[in-house]
């Protein structure tokens, strides 16, 4: 399956406005699709590509390498790169969330429509836990409260029974195991009047995805440490899929553009060195929604730093 770059223009106009060359920070490159957009239209002179999964960051390397300016490669967690980053970026994009590669792949554990290990870890060469270690070991109250909390399902609590009452008998192993679990509790549960387009599982398979490789925290984290590695002048601009994700950009960047001591996740001496550039966040027209179904929920938003030390 293609991974389509979503809001690409968008991204470029708002990664745009550059009159020197400058440093890029693609914390998501995945397959490398808004990166390279970036080295073909932008005055780049260097490119620092990150992705979680070492087999993304393979594809991205293909096709990036030949790419004029020096291209580094970092297979880390956006939120450890940061950390240890001290240099400076001019600009610094994230796409949240995953690739049309993660869904179409059997392997990764991630797609509920075709079947394969339920296993969902980005980073699966590292032997953190997977899906289906979450699922077969922890409480009924813990997988109940994931699942509202990470999926915003309203059904968690009886989908967390079905878990739990089918793993006594033989614990999950597939994602198909595990999606006829769901969808037979939720279909049950909803109200047939209304048409569902999405599969009756999406919700807690975001969930899980989401659980396994702690993602919202993961974001807490870098988007704050990101800012401050931006140079004068340098945007920080963050693609997000769904509401869970949006609301801490949004709050990241309107605590960094404001003085509210009511957000705390940005140092009070970093607030106000920083502007929104989007006041309403940037989303795909309709052509782009045609064309890529998987746009219609994103949301770009950008902020610049207009002052304070670098
Ligand atoms: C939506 S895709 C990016 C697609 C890319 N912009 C393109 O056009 O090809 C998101 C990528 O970010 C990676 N990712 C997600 N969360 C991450 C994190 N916390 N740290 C590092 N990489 C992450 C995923 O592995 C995936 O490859």
């Amino acid at each position: 399956m293609e991974h389509v770059p979503v809001l690409a223009r968008e991204a470029v106009h708002w990664m745009g406005g550059l009159n020197k060359p400058a440093v890029v920070i693609d914390a998501t490159v995945g397959a490398g699709g808004h990166s390279s957009l970036f080295l073909e239209h932008l005055p780049v002179s260097s490119l620092l590509a990150v992705d979680a999964d070492f087999d993304m960051l393979e594809r991205a390397r293909q096709r990036l390498a030949s790419g004029a300016p020096t291209v580094s490669f970092h297979n880390m967690w956006f939120d450890e790169f940061f950390a240890q980053y001290d240099g400076f970026a001019d600009r610094i994009f994230f796409d949240l969330g995953v690739s049309m590669y993660h869904l179409g792949l059997p392997e990764g554990g991630f797609s509920i429509k075709s079947d394969g290990a339920l296993d969902m870890r980005l980073d699966r060469h590292r032997g953190n836990k997977t899906a289906a270690d979450l699922v077969n070991t922890r409480s009924e109250r813990e997988i109940a409260d994931a699942i509202f909390a990470f999926g915003e399902e309203r059904l968690s609590r009886r989908i967390s029974r079905a878990i739990v009452n089918r793993r006594t008998k033989r614990p999950f192993e597939t994602t198909g195991d595990l999606a006829g679990v769901v969808a037979s509790v939720v279909t049950r549960g909803r109200d047939r009047s209304v048409r569902v387009r999405r599969h009756p599982a999406t919700r807690t398979f975001q969930a899980l995805r989401i659980w396994v490789n702690d993602e919202l925290e993961r974001i807490r984290r870098a988007l704050p440490l990101a800012a401050q590695r931006l140079a004068v002048g340098g945007r920080l601009g963050v693609i997000s899929f769904h509401s869970l994700e949006d609301r801490i950009v949004k709050q990241t960047f309107r605590a960094l553009s404001t003085h509210d001591p009511s957000l705390p996740m940005v140092d009070v001496r970093e607030a106000a060195h920083f502007r929104l550039l989007t006041k309403k966040p940037i989303t795909p027209l309709d052509d782009e929604v045609r064309e890529n179904r998987a746009s219609r929920s994103a949301k770009l938003r950008v902020v610049e730093r207009i002052g304070g030390e670098e």
